[in-house]
């Protein structure tokens, strides 16, 4: 049996998914000769680890407690029985983490798994990537800070995965890797990368008012707490950084030229949630109603992407054709449309569901898998 010691850093809806995932899948794994022993989990404030790091690890019924504990939305310090586990402040689990890295990095190999939605991880995932451990991440921060973390972070490429970052779930990064490899040169990328604003801008185009359409989004748990965290487009431009550096573009966040859905004036530093939503949402309705309109006029429809085309990299309102995979979308799936000489008049399309813990976590699971090979018997 092959074994792959793993640390996950996160345990929030994906980080939780993942987990009883792999605890689910003990028989199909076992099948496939594979074990993944998890030697250490983390939230925002603790690391827990398995006492011994070489040959134990956190075993299933404890991984199902850290669930529970998780999502009545307490610490992992709060763990009751500990059995021969360890807690680690945060302060300490940057250097508790390095130190499993280098002992296991030379031997069995290790994976450490970022499912946090924090950039404070990126510095020890680019130290493990040089003592000779493996990076998966969902986590879109890390990949999208400066490009010398990046090329820290890409330097061994069969060390790296992060198919979740992009599209969840979604084969985005992998079939974007086979072009690229195959030396088929990826001209243009354009897509909805947010199932929120994808769910958004179809409902606007079936004649609804903007706010009501947000308001609606957001009482079905289809946005972030603060719906402006999806409507200013961040998300969406990490997504976008994350594509154009695949293609080799040498560029950062701050040179995407991102168009958010709200002016300066309602950001959150200026306006409450609340206000926004009461009072804000409302005076956007028109603007985007006329918007709807002339593309309508046009023949077209009003879609929210990302568009990697050339040396430009934006995101934003685009017309884009009715007849066409994007003009198609209805409701909250990604869509991604690549064209290259081989998918040159006819593009390769990606689509499905691009978020959701499960999807998500799954994607983090499989990427997990693909390394194995990496480790040995
Ligand atoms: N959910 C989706 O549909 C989806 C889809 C694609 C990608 N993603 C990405 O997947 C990641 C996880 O998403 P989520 O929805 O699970 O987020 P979440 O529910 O906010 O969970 C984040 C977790 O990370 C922990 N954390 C924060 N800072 C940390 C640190 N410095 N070290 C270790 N752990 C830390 C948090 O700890 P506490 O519990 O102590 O707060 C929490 O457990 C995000 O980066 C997100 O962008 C999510
Ligand atoms: C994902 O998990 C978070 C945290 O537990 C939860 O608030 C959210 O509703 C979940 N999302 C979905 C789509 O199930």
């Amino acid at each position: 049996m092959k074994n792959i010691p793993l640390i996950l850093m996160g345990c929030g809806g994906v980080g939780r998914h993942l987990l009883q995932h792999i605890v689910s899948c003990r028989l199909l794994h076992a099948k496939l000769g594979v074990h993944l022993r998890v030697v250490g989990v983390s939230d925002s404030k603790s690391l827990v680890l398995t006492s011994d790091v070489i040959k134990a690890e956190l075993n299933d019924n404890f991984l199902s407690e850290v669930c529970r504990v998780k999502s009545d939305g307490s610490s992992l310090s709060k763990l009751n029985d500990l059995g021969d586990c360890k807690v680690f402040s945060n302060s300490e689990s940057r250097t508790k983490i390095l130190d499993i890295a280098s002992v296991l990095g030379k031997s069995t190999g290790l994976a450490l798994v970022d499912c946090s939605a924090s950039s404070e991880t990126t510095g020890v995932l680019t130290q493990v990537v040089d003592l000779g451990c493996c990076v998966v991440l969902a986590n879109k921060k890390p990949l999208t800070s400066t490009l010398e973390d990046y090329d820290k972070l890409v330097s061994y490429p069969r060390r790296i995965r992060h198919e979740s970052t992009v599209g969840a779930g979604l084969p985005v990064i992998s079939s974007l890797n086979r072009i690229i490899s195959s030396g088929d040169p990826i001209h243009r990328i354009i897509g909805s990368l947010s199932g929120t604003l994808g769910y958004v801008m179809s409902e606007v185009e079936d004649g609804k008012p903007l706010s009501q359409v947000v308001k609606t989004a957001k009482s079905l748990g289809y946005t972030e707490p603060d719906p402006r965290d999806d409507l200013g487009g961040m998300d969406v431009a990490r997504k976008a950084l994350i594509l154009a550096r695949l293609l080799g573009r040498r560029i950062s966040l701050d040179s995407i030229k991102i168009e958010s859905l709200y002016p300066k004036e309602m950001e959150p530093g200026v306006m409450s949630v609340q206000d926004f939503m009461e009072n804000g949402l409302v005076k956007l309705d028109n603007n985007i109603q006329e918007r709807v309109k002339k593309a309508s006029l046009n023949g077209n429809v009003l879609r929210y992407v990302c568009v990697i085309d050339g040396s430009r990299c934006e995101v934003g309102l685009q017309e884009l054709p009715k007849n066409s995979a994007l003009g198609r979308l209805r409701g909250s799936d990604n869509v991604l449309e690549i064209y290259s000489r081989c998918y040159n008049e006819q593009p390769l399309v990606i689509q499905g569901a691009g978020a959701g813990n499960d999807t998500t976590a799954a994607g983090v699971l499989a990427d997990i898998l693909d390394l194995q090979d990496l480790f040995p018997l």
